[in-house]
């Protein structure tokens, strides 16, 4: 029989590596549980509920709903306005997560009154917009401009997410933006960008950003709580970028942004063709916040 010492001594340095790996497998399982927790994912599915339908002063102050278009602009990928200003009277631009809306009301604001600072999206034709939103917040403004211009220019839609509306309902868009909607707020991340490039015209763009990741160009300060964090089946960390990546029929363009509060990517995604496939994510945590905190895993 080997004793344990000459078992020992007898190691590869292969198998020093592998069982090195192993303890490293074993403490990344210790900090992501086996099996999402239903009952505490619930719990935190009703928290953020009462977020969406708060109102009035109990609207928590970090749950902003009233970004303007020059907002958009900073907060958006460089060529976000260009892409804006060049739609035909044809087009359309859909906004997911649109809150009051601002930005299209904005966008159709007659040029007299648009504020210097916001030239974004400038041009005499106006593409009709769909705002959408999880609650209604429709403010006086949008329902006037909204008559005047009739609906079929301006259309607020609310009441369901974004996974709820059939293709019909929605039609197709030249550009579809998302600002702190759903994007940075689903539980079921890879179905929403599944369903967002299916309402994508080939040759569109969708616009958003994505704040507390991994950055793609890999300059995250330290101590960062993150807000958005994926791994792949193996279990190792992954970038929101990289996982996009993966999508077929898409470009994807990263803009980290690491001296940001919140090491925050800009991403544009820009159909090619239509043979889309979304590599899928399973939901594993989430905490209910504005944004909320949600940790998912690549389906092998
Ligand atoms: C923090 S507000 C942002 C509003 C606006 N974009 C702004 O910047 O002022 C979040 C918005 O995203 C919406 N939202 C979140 N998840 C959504 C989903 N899956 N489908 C549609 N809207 C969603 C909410 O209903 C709300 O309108």
């Amino acid at each position: 029989m080997r004793s344990v010492k000459s078992s020992v001594r007898s190691w590869k340095p292969g198998g020093m590596r592998l069982a090195i790996l192993f303890v490293i497998l074993l403490q990344a399982r210790a900090v992501w549980p086996q099996e999402p927790a239903e009952p505490r994912l619930d719990k935190e599915f009703d928290k953020q509920e009462k977020i969406y339908r708060s109102r009035g002063a109990d609207v928590p102050g970090g749950y902003v709903t009233n970004r303007g278009l020059s907002d958009y602009a900073e907060l958006l990928p460089k060529g976000f306005c260009d892409t804006l200003g060049k739609l035909g009277s044809s087009d359309r631009w859909l906004d997911i997560g649109a809150g009051q809306a601002q930005a299209m009301l904005d966008y159709y604001a007659p040029e007299p009154d648009a504020a210097p600072a916001q030239k974004c999206g400038r041009s005499s034709a106006k593409a009709r917009a769909v705002a959408v939103s999880i609650e209604d917040r429709q403010t006086d403004k949008w329902r006037e401009q909204a008559a005047s211009l009739g609906h079929d220019r301006l259309r607020y839609l609310s009441g369901k997410r974004l996974r709820d509306y059939s293709a019909e309902e929605l039609g197709k868009f030249q550009i579809i933006t998302d600002v702190f909607g759903g994007f940075s707020y689903t539980e079921h991340l890879s179905q929403f960008v599944d369903k967002v490039l299916s309402l994508l015209e080939v040759g569109g763009s969708f616009y958003t950003l994505v704040p507390g990741v991994h950055l793609e160009n890999g300059k995250d300060k330290l101590g960062i709580l993150y807000l958005t964090e994926l791994e792949d089946a193996a279990g190792r960390p992954e970038k929101v970028c990289s996982w996009l990546k993966k999508t077929t029929c898409v470009q994807v363009t990263c803009e980290s942004k690491s001296d940001w509060k919140r090491p925050t990517e800009l991403i544009n995604i820009r159909k090619v063709c239509s043979d889309v496939s979304v590599p899928r994510l399973k939901l594993w945590e989430f905490e209910a916040g504005y944004p909320p905190s949600r940790r998912f895993q690549l389906e092998p």
